[in-house]
């Protein structure tokens, strides 16, 4: 037997990695489950998108390795995206690295700027990708808690009377997942100054701005924010794209120059011909997210039903692609999902997945058909 290495006892398996193997088996053996787990959009990308791809199979330099740092074409369309969206001016030639899916960011981003022994502020709740990356690199996890009470924002003042002198990165995550809460433009200011103050690189990991969202918000309009901040964001939810694996982070050319000397030893480009679909999809008028948008918006409806006939509460203003719901008091979370499985063949998050604050709350997926949705409705009725 050859001996792993240390690293790989400070993780487990990811949840779903693990979960969806009992979910499938269960599926195998006939039983009718529906998945409200996990975030994977069910609805195609945009047709020219899908056009462009095909298209550009034929092409004779679409076979080759690509860029490190992705088209010009298609950081063009990217600082374009920012530009019209985010209000952010980026030089789509320094400014910004296309990534493998943003998932990908948080190790580029973190080799880049963590040594063992570095402390890195990460939400509890949150994404399980910052903490499992971060303990992977040897680094240590300081999880400041986000409450229902604050609007699931952090609170920095109890942030400051931490000692912070090892900390070297913060993850933040608005619009936030699970929680579906939204930053204010105060709250990227305080950050911002925060993170001067205290000499942290902080990441936004934006991408859920688009889902039942109108107001877009990146943590680099804030004056001086280049100076000490990233944002990462994604294409797997704003256009149907999960699958592609189409993502960048944003931010000054010092910050990307040391990402990029991560990234370009690990993989070699992206694929062409996503490149060139991804370039369109970054091109697509309003009128996409507004038809998106109103599919989710009767599937977030539906859910809210759900929610109710399961005795939860939520919360009418969160955005994004999840519904987070509080179920009713002293029940645990996935005790609950697992009742919840075997008697109604539904599978929906338990909140613990996403740290101790998710204790009491489950997370359902909008990536599901409204039939569906109405099925689990009358299952639970
Ligand atoms: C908060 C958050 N960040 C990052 C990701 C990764 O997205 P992708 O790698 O598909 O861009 C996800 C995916 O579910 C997420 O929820």
């Amino acid at each position: 037997m050859i001996e792993v290495a240390n690293r790989l006892h400070t993780v487990e398996e990811y949840y779903f990695s693990k979960k969806l193997r009992e979910v499938n088996l269960l599926i195998a053996n006939g039983k009718p489950i529906i998945n409200l787990g996990i975030g994977s959009p069910d609805l195609p990308p945009p047709q020219e998108v899908v056009d462009a791809i095909s298209k550009s199979l034929l092409e004779t330099n679409a076979h080759k390795y690509q860029s490190y740092q992705g088209l010009p074409a298609l950081r063009e369309a990217m600082a374009a995206f920012y530009n019209t969206y985010f209000q952010v001016t980026l030089n789509s030639a320094t400014d910004i690295l296309p990534l493998m899916g943003s998932k990908e960011g948080i190790m580029h981003i973190s080799m880049a700027y963590l040594n063992e022994g570095d402390k890195v502020l990460i939400p509890n709740p949150g994404y399980p990708t910052y903490q499992s990356v971060t303990r992977l690199l040897g680094a240590e996890p300081v999880f400041y808690e986000l409450d229902e009470s604050e609007n699931w924002l952090p609170d920095l003042e109890a942030l400051e009377k931490l000692d912070l002198s090892k900390v070297k990165l913060m993850w933040v995550n608005y619009p936030h997942m699970p929680t579906g809460a939204k930053a204010t433009k105060t709250l990227f200011e305080d950050l911002v100054a925060f993170a001067k103050r205290h000499h942290i690189l902080i990441v936004n990991d934006n991408p859920y701005s688009f889902i039942l969202n109108d107001s877009q918000i990146s943590i680099l309009s804030i004056a001086g924010a280049k100076d000490v901040c990233l944002e990462l964001n994604s294409l797997s939810k704003t256009f149907n794209m999960a699958g592609w694996r189409v993502g960048m982070v944003v931010g000054s050319s010092a910050h990307i120059d040391n990402i990029l000397k991560v990234k370009s030893n690990m993989d070699s480009g992206m694929f062409y011909g996503i490149q060139k679909g991804a370039i369109e999809a970054l091109k697509c008028s309003k009128s996409w997210f507004e038809s998106l948008n109103e599919v989710y918006k009767e599937r977030r409806d539906l859910v809210w039903q759900l929610a109710e006939a399961l005795n939860c509460t939520y919360d009418k203003n969160a955005c994004g692609l999840f519904v987070w719901a509080k179920l009713p008091p002293s029940i645990e979370a996935e005790a609950f999902i697992d009742t919840v499985l075997k008697n109604n063949d539904i599978f929906i998050t338990p909140g613990t997945i996403f740290g101790s604050q998710g204790e009491g709350f489950i997370r359902f997926s909008l990536c599901a058909t409204s039939e569906s949705l109405r099925e689990a409705i009358s299952r639970v009725k």
